[in-house]
Order: structure tokens, then C-alpha cells, then sequence
């Protein structure tokens, strides 16, 4: 009888998420994989910094999965397509092609007519200057001043706007590219990469099958640095040294995710550091991860956003999210081997206060998010734009989720789990449907009575956090809490907090659980004490600078403006813009400042904070 239920309760959990995985269409790509998938993609391109173009062409190679469909459906955004061609045997015949209308923000489908015996198809085409998936920096813009800049950002829809491709994450392909770029220029991409070419001509090969969010390319002033065998950093040459000694433990992060997890299955692992507008922390590029350069704190204080990146490499790149609705699989799964890989290489103390801060910023998310489904794990954004609906539930939440399944059924257990699924989807896309049919054959079956399948529908179908969720602590935060109440309730000054050994998190713990109305002068004495206006580190001063946008603590000011102007990271800025926009003086603070400020950041900041501004 019991069973029975059991049983019930599961199928109806997973009709559930069968009603997400019916829609056989990805709400947000024109293409039909069923029909034909594009299987390899061959670039050749020029970089013209003049005109803020890449030039040139693409050849798709396709399978079919339906022998009678003759018309291939490609995503584009912006771009120029100048001359299509249909292919076989390496003969071209000009094809009939189309470019449908606009349709929301997905850009514009482009369909081929492809003839049933063809199996490639040759598309001349150019990027246009407002690419959102791309940014052309300025040589002031970058770290040495003398070159331009220019680096990609794929994910999530942005691939489209200068490549033609079946941009969903339920197709992969392999790829191949040459690269042409003006002297002195080097490019690199998520891709097999030559670190001592320097000519100006580049070539480069993909040999695993990615898919399209994947595609990266930068080309700058670039010099390589080893950290090991297999790790390296790329930068200007100015950050070179500071990036590579900052990362120095990557190797160690690979040999430790590789005992837990499995085998790391692309080779090399390199770094990619950006110039300071790049919108992310960092993206998961396969071979070669993108790094904000905001994270050099010179303490290794922020590396786990390298350990977020590299897990990527498991949990995103080998098993990924069949769409974005299901990103908590990709960000959910990586926020949780993040933590793994922080507790082996820097502890558990360290591990369990960024547990807590990560904890607290979904608290805080769970609280604002205007629309209480956006806090479920699987979110519908069917009619939306992915980007609108990022928030910490997919990374924090997802987390949580995989912390109470190991704690209930045990590391040993819960880790063979995960190194099998990894195993069992390497190199496929998987829905959150899937998770729960691989979830119930190999965790919930083999070790029955261990959770009910009511607790795993509170996760998967709730709003917020379930109630028996575990309330993460850090000891190392009991002594924080004592000297922020003994300061606040006036029994100890500022200058008697004895700070000498607090690292990063113990500041950030510290700062970001102040009363937010706590008062100017109340600021001002900590300024005096800390100097904290004048904080290097980005993630102390970002929370240092809301603090004084909610107080109106106007000697942070001009370190505000400073900060907002040279960081383009959306994670830093765009919760500054929002709380400047709660009170007259700061919006009227906040135009004047984004009108210096928006040239420089990327076109996926600046359509996130023109809404908030000018909205
Ligand atoms: N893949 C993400 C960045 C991303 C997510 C880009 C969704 C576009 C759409 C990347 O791995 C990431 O999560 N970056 C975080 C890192 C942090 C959580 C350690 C970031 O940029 O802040
Ligand atoms: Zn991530």
C-alpha cells in the first residue's frame, strides 16, 4: 500500500516535469533538431576592429534525422548574410534561402532550402557592430592601452548573433576555424589552441562535440603563461603574472574534481583573462574559461570562481542543460562541485562560509524575486528572455537541493552517484525530467526509505525553499556576529574589532549583515577604522558601496562613480544601479554616471541596466 502511494506520488512528479519536457520545441531557438542537426562547423573569419565585423564564412555539415525535410532553420541576430550555398562531394550549388521576420528578441530565423541528397551548406555572412553576443573594446579600455579588444559572451541566446547556427543546447557539434587578425593581435578559442602562434593567422580545432552556447572567441593583445602541464593563463601582458600567480592551485582544483568525479575529458584547462568589462565572473568555455579580472584580490580570496568554472567542465559542458529553463541543472550541479572542490583545496572552514554567503544571497533573492514561480528550481521561460530571469535559485537553490540529497544519503553514496550520471550523459543534453528518471534508477531505488518522493517534488515543484531544508552555519562567523552587535549595541568601538586576521569572507559576512538603514555616521566610523572606501578587493567594496548608496554616505561617492565606470561585471554594478534608483539624489547620480559609464560596458549590461535607469 505504502509503495503504492510512493509510487503514485512519483509518476505524478513526473508528469510534472514531462509537461516541461513535452514542449519538443526550445522556446528559444527557430531550429528543428528533429528534422536535421548541424553536426560540424567550419569558420573561416576576419577581424576587422574598424568596422566591428567578423567577415567571412561558415560551412555547417549536417545529419538528418528525416530523410524528406529540405529546408534547414538557422538562428541569426544581426547579422549580414551575403551568399548561401548548398553542398555535397565538395561541389557548391547557390541555395534558396530566407530571412524571416524579428521575433521576440530571438533574433530572426534564416531558412535553407537544402535539397535531400546535400549534407553542407556554405554561408557567407558579417556581424554587425551592436553583436549582443560580442564586445569591441577600445585600446583605452584595455589593461596595456596600445591594441584593441575582443571577446565573445555566448551564452545564453548570443552565439546567433555572429555565427548562423541551430542555437539551442540540445544540439552539438564539433568545429574547426581559422581566424585572421590585424598585427600584433592574437586570437584564442574554446577550442585547441597553439599558445605560441603569434602571426596574425589562426587555426584552430574543436574535437568534442559542444553545444552552440559554447562558442567563444577573444583576440587581443594576448601572452600565454603555463601554471602547469595542462593549465595556463592568457592575458595582456601586464596581468600576466599577477592572473597566473592568483590561479596557481587550478591544477590542483582538476586532479581533485577528477578523483571525485571522473576524468576530465577536454585536454587542456586554460584561463582567458579579460579586460574589465566583461559582463560574467567567469564562462565556462570549454578548454578555455573567460575571467573577469575583478577576481585578482592578490590573495586567492575570490578563486572559487575559478573552481566554479572548471567544474563546469563536468556539470554544464559533459551533461548539459537541455534548455534554459533547465539551467539549475548546469548552475545548480557547478555551484555544488564548486563547493567540493573549494573544501578539499582551501578547507572546510573556508567551504562553509561561502556556503553561508551563497545561502544568504538566495535568502535575500527568495525575498525580492517579484514573481514567486521564478524560485522554483525549473523555471518556464517560454516568451521570456533568458537573461531576465537570472537570479541566485538556479545556483543556490540547485545547490542546496544536491547538499541535502549527499546528506541524506551519505558522500560515498551520493558521490558514486554523481560520478555515474556524468558518466551515463557525457556529452548530451539532459532536462530536469531526466535528472529524475536517472535520480530514481540509480539513488532512489538502489537505497529505498531514505527520502520520500515528497520531499524531492518540495525541491523540484516548490516556491522558495522547503522547510526542512538545512540552515547552513560557519563557526568562523560566530565571532563576526559577536563583534558587529557588540559595535552596534555601542559596547566597543570600531577601532577596538580586531580585523587583523579576517580574510574576504569574514568582511563580506560582516558588511552584508549590517542593518541596511544603519546611518552615515555609523558609516563614517568604520570608514575611519577600516578605511573601507578605499577597499581593493571588488566583492568588499561592492558591498561597502550599497551600504553607502542605502545611507547616503556621500565621501563613497566618488569610489562609487570610479567603480561603476571601470567595472562592467553585471553581478557588481547592476545592484548598485538598483538601490541608487530607489531615492531621487541617487537616480539622478546614477544617469549622470551611466551616461560616462554605458559606452564602455557590454551590450548584455547595457540592455540590463538601461531598464533599470531609463526604464
Ligand atoms: N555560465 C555562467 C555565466 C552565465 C550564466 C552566462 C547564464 C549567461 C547566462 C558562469 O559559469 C557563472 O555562473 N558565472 C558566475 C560565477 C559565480 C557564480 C562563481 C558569475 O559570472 O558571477
Ligand atoms: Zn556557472
Amino acid at each position: 500500500m505504502r509503495i503504492q502511494i510512493r509510487l503514485s506520488a512519483f509518476l505524478i512528479l513526473m508528469l510534472t516535469a514531462l509537461a516541461m519536457h513535452a514542449e519538443q520545441q526550445d522556446p528559444h531557438s527557430f531550429s528543428q533538431p528533429e528534422l536535421m542537426v548541424v553536426s560540424h562547423l567550419a569558420l573561416d573569419l576576419d577581424v576587422d576592429f574598424e568596422q566591428k565585423a567578423l567577415k567571412g564564412s561558415v560551412v555547417l555539415t549536417l545529419q538528418r534525422h528525416d530523410p524528406t525535410a529540405d529546408t534547414l532553420v538557422l538562428d541569426t541576430r544581426d547579422l549580414n548574410i551575403h551568399a548561401v550555398e548548398t553542398g555535397m562531394d565538395g561541389q557548391w550549388k547557390e541555395a534558396e534561402y530566407e530571412l524571416g521576420q524579428p521575433a521576440q528578441g530571438l533574433g530572426r530565423p534564416l531558412s535553407i532550402k537544402m535539397p535531400v541528397d546535400t549534407t553542407q551548406v556554405k554561408i557567407r555572412y558579417s556581424s554587425q557592430p551592436q553583436a549582443s553576443g560580442l564586445q569591441w573594446l577600445a585600446p583605452a579600455q584595455t589593461a596595456g592601452k596600445k591594441y584593441p579588444f575582443l571577446f565573445s559572451q555566448s551564452q545564453a541566446i548570443h552565439a546567433r548573433s555572429w555565427v548562423p547556427l541551430q542555437d539551442t543546447p540540445r544540439v552539438r557539434f564539433t568545429y574547426e576555424a581559422v581566424v585572421r587578425t590585424p598585427a600584433g593581435l592574437k586570437a584564442v578559442m574554446s577550442a585547441e589552441n597553439d599558445p605560441q602562434d603569434q602571426d596574425g593567422n589562426y587555426q584552430f580545432r574543436m574535437p568534442q562535440p559542444i553545444p552552440s552556447y559554447l562558442m567563444a572567441i577573444a583576440v587581443g593583445e594576448l601572452r600565454f603563461q603555463a601554471m602547469s602541464e595542462r593549465t595556463a593563463v592568457y592575458a595582456e601582458p601586464s596581468v600576466l603574472a599577477a592572473a597566473a600567480a592568483e590561479f596557481e592551485d587550478t591544477e590542483a582544483m582538476m586532479v581533485a574534481t577528477e578523483k571525485r568525479f571522473g576524468p576530465y575529458q577536454w585536454g587542456r584547462y586554460d584561463l582567458l583573462i579579460l579586460p574589465p568589462s566583461f559582463p560574467f565572473g567567469g564562462m565556462e568555455n570549454p578548454r578555455l574559461s573567460f575571467i573577469t579580472p575583478t577576481v585578482i584580490a592578490g590573495d586567492k580570496s575570490l578563486v572559487s570562481l575559478i573552481a566554479h568554472e572548471l567544474a563546469h567542465s563536468w556539470s554544464g559542458n559533459l551533461v548539459t542543460n537541455a534548455s534554459w529553463s533547465d539551467l539549475w541543472l548546469n548552475e545548480g550541479f557547478t555551484t555544488y562541485l564548486e563547493d567540493r572542490i573549494v573544501e578539499d583545496i582551501y578547507g572546510e572552514r573556508r567551504a562553509a562560509m561561502e556556503g553561508v554567503l551563497g545561502y544568504q544571497s538566495l535568502v535575500n533573492d527568495i525575498e525580492t524575486i517579484a514573481l514567486a514561480a521564478d524560485t522554483r528550481l525549473a523555471v518556464n521561460l517560454s516568451g521570456r528572455d533568458p537573461d531576465d530571469a537570472f537570479s541566485s535559485v538556479p545556483y543556490e537553490k540547485g545547490r542546496w537541493f544536491l547538499t541535502w540529497l549527499e546528506q541524506c544519503f551519505g558522500q560515498q553514496r551520493f558521490d558514486a552517484w554523481l560520478k555515474g550520471y556524468f558518466q551515463r550523459h557525457a556529452f548530451r543534453s539532459i532536462d530536469t525530467h531526466g535528472f529524475l528518471m536517472d535520480l530514481r534508477e540509480h539513488l532512489l531505488e538502489p537505497n529505498p526509505g531514505v527520502v520520500s518522493i515528497q520531499q524531492i517534488r518540495m525541491w523540484i515543484e516548490g516556491e522558495g525553499l522547503p522547510e526542512d531544508h538545512l540552515v547552513p552555519k560557519s563557526s568562523a562567523f560566530e565571532p563576526i556576529d559577536t563583534a558587529r552587535n557588540g559595535w552596534l549595541a555601542d559596547e566597543l568601538e570600531a577601532a577596538d574589532i580586531d580585523t587583523d586576521q579576517w580574510s574576504t569572507q569574514e568582511w563580506l559576512y560582516f558588511l552584508n549583515n549590517l542593518p541596511t538603514d544603519i546611518g552615515a555616521g555609523r558609516l563614517a566610523e568604520l570608514d575611519k577604522a577600516f578605511e573601507l572606501t578605499a577597499a581593493g578587493n571588488n566583492e568588499i567594496a561592492h558591498s561597502w558601496l550599497k551600504l553607502a548608496i542605502q545611507n547616503q554616505y556621500q565621501p563613497a561617492f566618488q569610489r562609487l562613480e570610479q567603480y561603476l565606470v571601470g567595472i562592467g561585471r553585471r553581478k557588481l554594478i547592476v545592484p548598485l544601479y538598483e538601490e541608487l534608483m530607489k531615492s531621487e539624489s541617487g537616480t539622478a547620480f546614477a544617469r549622470r554616471v551611466y551616461d560616462q559609464a554605458r559606452p564602455g560596458y557590454h551590450p548584455q549590461a547595457q540592455s540590463g541596466i538601461d531598464v533599470i535607469v531609463n526604464g
